[in-house]
């Protein structure tokens, strides 16, 4: 079968969940613009009954997903959160959770603004770089673990085998959310996760025209539930966007590999310069957990951060000064994007204890020429020299 697990990831990528129509023959599973299905008596129906419970076009891709992460079940949401959202309910009132401290800003508003309101859930942030003290952090009312490796936007990395076999065998699950690294570089359930979390609206949709979201898992019984809550508080993606997800992710392995070098010539050329305090990536050897990235991860990815000398001024004038790369939020698109977390995708953590640093700036590398982008960001950096902008703010 095209889709065996035993397929290479370039090729589960473009087959898997992906069957030929067998009442056209048509290469390209059809979008099923569909919200109800006929029945030929009550209760008799070919599989599908309403599109919320079920549609062939999200199967198709439910399927393509699950295949990419080497698990039993794929189940895809409306957006990153509405997926984060929906495993979060499957907790009960006075469950205990421990989450990286160094998370996406808008699962951290989820879970320390949205969640109290209505749930007796309770949250414990820490950095999981020290094992003993996520062993101290749980309680018996500890029922999940949330990952995010690398994080966004610091790139830290957590060791994925090291906390599951802490959380392994005590009735917790360890749920990583997979959206920087990928599947082509990371398969997160080979490495001890229970379930893994994607924003689909990066990578693996690939051309930032889609907002989706997955979880994927090979537990049957949490599966069982996910579905359940798929169709009970109904988050789903529609047809149209269940089949732009499909195709982004036939080229996601190629992708990658352009994602992955032009980001690594990127920190390169950065580190090289005296007007750039630090670059953070972890493809490099001089990032503080390279050793363990590379043990996780097949390659360093595609995203990098860095911190300018100059402060928040300059770094301001530098996302505003390139011209290829596109000031804008998200990630994971063939262009090149820059922003400045502190303000813009984790301004929701400011004042917090885990607020971003206001002059980090974060850079998702595209798939251009390496070499435009090289030029670009330098002019960039050389046209907001560290004096010029010094004082400035
Ligand atoms: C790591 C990570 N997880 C989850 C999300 C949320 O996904 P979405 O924006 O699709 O709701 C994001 C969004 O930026 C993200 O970066």
């Amino acid at each position: 079968m095209a889709d065996s697990h035993s397929h290479r990831i370039e090729t589960r990528a473009v087959h898997a969940g992906q069957q030929p129509d067998p009442s056209t023959g048509a290469v390209i599973p059809p979008v099923y613009l569909t919200s109800t299905y006929v029945q030929q008596g009550v209760g008799e129906h070919q599989g599908y009954e309403y599109s919320r419970t079920d549609n062939p076009t999200r199967r198709a891709l439910e399927a393509q997903l699950a295949s990419l992460e080497a698990g039993s079940h794929g189940i895809a949401f409306a957006s990153g959160m509405a997926a984060i959202s929906t495993m979060l309910q499957t907790l009960d009132a006075g469950d205990h959770v421990i989450c990286v401290n160094d998370v996406y800003g808008g699962t951290w508003r989820l879970f320390s603004q949205v969640l109290p309101r209505h749930a007796s859930l309770s949250f414990t942030f820490l950095s999981l770089q020290d094992l003993a003290e996520l062993e101290e952090a749980i309680r018996p009312s500890t029922r999940l673990v949330w990952v995010e490796t690398p994080t966004n936007p610091q790139l830290n990395v957590i060791d994925i085998p090291a906390v599951a076999a802490i959380t392994a065998g005590r009735g917790i699950r360890l749920a990583v959310d997979n959206t920087f690294a990928t599947p082509v570089l990371q398969q997160p359930l080979t490495l001890g996760a229970d379930v893994v979390v994607h924003s689909l609206t990066k990578y693996l949709g690939g051309h930032s025209d889609v907002v989706g979201g997955a979880l994927v898992t090979s537990d049957d019984e949490l599966a069982a539930d996910l579905r359940f809550l798929q169709n009970a508080v109904g988050a789903i993606p529609g047809p149209m966007d269940c089949w732009l997800v499909s195709r982004g992710i036939k080229t996601l392995p190629l992708r990658m590999e352009r994602h992955g070098a032009n980001a690594a010539a990127l920190a390169g050329m950065l580190a090289e310069r005296d007007d750039v305090e630090q670059v953070i990536y972890p493809g490099r050897a001089d990032h503080p957990h390279h050793e363990l990235a590379m043990r996780q991860m097949s390659s360093g990815g595609g995203m990098l951060s860095f911190v300018p000398a100059g402060g928040v001024e300059r770094a301001r004038a530098i996302v505003e000064g390139t011209t290829i790369f596109r000031l804008a939020e998200s990630l994971g698109g063939v262009e090149s994007l820059i922003e400045l977390p502190g303000a813009m995708t984790h301004l929701t953590l400011e004042g917090s204890e885990l607020a971003v640093a206001p002059e980090l700036v974060r850079i998702s590398a595209g798939i251009e020429h390496v070499d435009d982008l090289l030029a670009d960001l330098a002019a960039a950096l050389d046209a907001a020299p560290v004096q010029a902008t010094a004082g400035a703010g």
